[in-house]
């Protein structure tokens, strides 16, 4: 059924001409490698690095992947939340490793991806996960608090890139993936340091992938609207098409496991996202001051 709905877009391009059909013929191919690598996938011989797993997406990630048979490393602050995770993995006949450390501390990243490739023998996926929110109020800059948000959200990512891709292109394979934001495609009121944050984690990882070409490493950046997490809760904000944590999980892994360059969701925010990036700057800015997703 899938494959056959992938080939439509070729039976298209028979009838059409070439400039109407050429992206229509790029975008099914792009979904035929998809469905090839999904059918592929196999989570029993990944050995996965987490970054942020002491909860919520992360959290939720590792468990999943520990169902499906994967090997772990988990990477937090919080040493006591990550053997709980630990635990509940093991409990499950999964494999985990918990590695506590701070993403901001470059060489505590290395030892921690050091520590699981000895363990497992190598690693093969990579999960930039940990963030923070922050609510900045652009009138009032806090340069502390904003290079928090940075050191963590895109500072981090870069530790935890660093710390793996020499050796995944050593190998000839792997895959990069980061937890980005659709906050990441404008800017949005007192968001100034998370949007910052993110819009430069999707950059800096579409460089990854440009530079990572031909490899063997994979890159797949994720853009989430909101999930329910420890990170929005209690939030008085309007959180719009809010997901629940397991949906959202579904859908993460599933765009890491058809190798997507990008994936953007849920569909409803991410199609009002992208209508807001076409709109000139007069429009956008009644529209997203109307709009503040942060109390
Ligand atoms: N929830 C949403 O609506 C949403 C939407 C879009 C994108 N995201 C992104 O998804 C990612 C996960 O967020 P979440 O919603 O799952 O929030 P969360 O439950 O608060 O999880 C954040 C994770 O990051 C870790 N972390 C924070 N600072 C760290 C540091 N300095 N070093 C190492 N780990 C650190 C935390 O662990 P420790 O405190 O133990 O260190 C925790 O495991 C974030 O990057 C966030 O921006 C979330």
């Amino acid at each position: 059924m899938l494959l056959a709905l992938s080939l439509l877009p070729f039976y298209f391009c028979l009838l059409h001409p070439p400039s109407l059909s050429r992206p229509l013929l790029t975008k099914a191919l792009n979904d035929l490698l998809s469905l090839y690598f999904l059918m592929n996938f196999d989570w029993k011989q990944k050995v996965v690095f987490i970054t942020g797993a002491s909860s919520g997406i992360g959290g939720a990630l590792a468990i999943e992947f520990g169902r499906r048979g994967a090997s772990l490393g988990l990477l937090a602050r919080r040493a006591d939340a990550l053997s709980e995770i630990v635990n509940e993995i093991e409990k499950g006949s999964g494999r985990a490793v918990a590695l506590p450390a701070d993403v901001r501390d470059a060489n505590a990243v290395r030892a921690a991806a050091d520590e699981l490739r000895a363990k497992f023998g190598r690693i093969d996926l990579l999960i930039a996960n940990a963030g923070v929110g922050g609510t900045i109020d652009g009138a009032r800059l806090d340069p502390v608090e904003f290079a928090r948000v940075i050191n963590i959200n895109l500072l981090g990512a870069v530790n935890a890139v660093a710390a793996v891709a020499p050796e995944m292109v050593e190998q000839g394979s792997g895959q990069l993936v980061a937890i980005s934001s659709l906050a990441a495609y404008r800017g949005l009121p007192k968001s100034g340091a998370y949007c910052a944050s993110k819009a430069a984690l999707s950059a800096f990882f579409e460089s990854l992938r440009l530079d990572l070409k031909g490899s063997g490493v994979g890159v797949t950046i994720i853009h989430p609207g909101f999930i329910k997490t420890p990170l929005t809760a209690g939030r008085d904000a309007q959180m719009p098409f809010l997901m629940e944590l397991d949906d959202a999980v579904k859908k993460i892994i599933r765009a890491i496991e058809a190798r997507k360059k990008s994936y953007a969701f849920p569909w409803q925010l991410a199609s009002l996202v992208r209508l807001g990036m076409l709109m000139p700057s007069s429009v956008y800015d009644r529209v997203a001051t109307k709009n503040s997703f942060r109390e």
